[in-house]
């Protein structure tokens, strides 16, 4: 998948048009991920075929099953919290909530 992105950037790329987008999004996807891996990761699979560390906590690349990713976006920015005692409540500002977002969107497989 990640080569996919690179292959789509250098698409974008080459064809000349939206150049400046394709390398935005990617650069969003690269942030939420670090926000991701920072936040979430010790309880949440975020790649492609990794194994949540927490065994409740489902891995991100499915969570589009049950939602819409732009759903988590207001969850996101005012607090969001699972019916799971062992998650924390998290916050994050509009920047940061956009790149989540762009990141969860490029890593769904369904
Ligand atoms: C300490 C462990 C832990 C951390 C850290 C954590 N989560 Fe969770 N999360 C869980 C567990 C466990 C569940 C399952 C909740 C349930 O089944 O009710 C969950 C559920 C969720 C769900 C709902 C999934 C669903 O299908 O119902 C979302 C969305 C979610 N987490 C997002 C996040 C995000 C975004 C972060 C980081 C900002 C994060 N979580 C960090 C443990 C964690």
């Amino acid at each position: 998948m990640r080569a996919n992105r690179m292959a789509m950037v250098v698409i974008w790329l080459i064809a000349g048009t939206g150049a400046a987008v394709a390398v935005d999004d990617a650069e969003q996807i690269k942030r939420g991920e670090a926000l991701i891996q920072s936040n979430c990761a010790s309880c949440h699979a975020f790649g492609l075929s990794d194994v949540s560390q927490h065994k409740s906590a489902p891995p991100f690349r499915t969570l589009s099953r049950n939602y819409e990713i732009e759903a988590l976006e207001e969850a996101l920015a005012e607090g969001i919290m699972s019916g799971h005692p062992d998650m924390p409540e998290f916050k994050f500002e509009p920047p940061d909530v956009g790149a989540i977002i762009a990141f969860l969107k490029s890593i769904q497989v369904r």
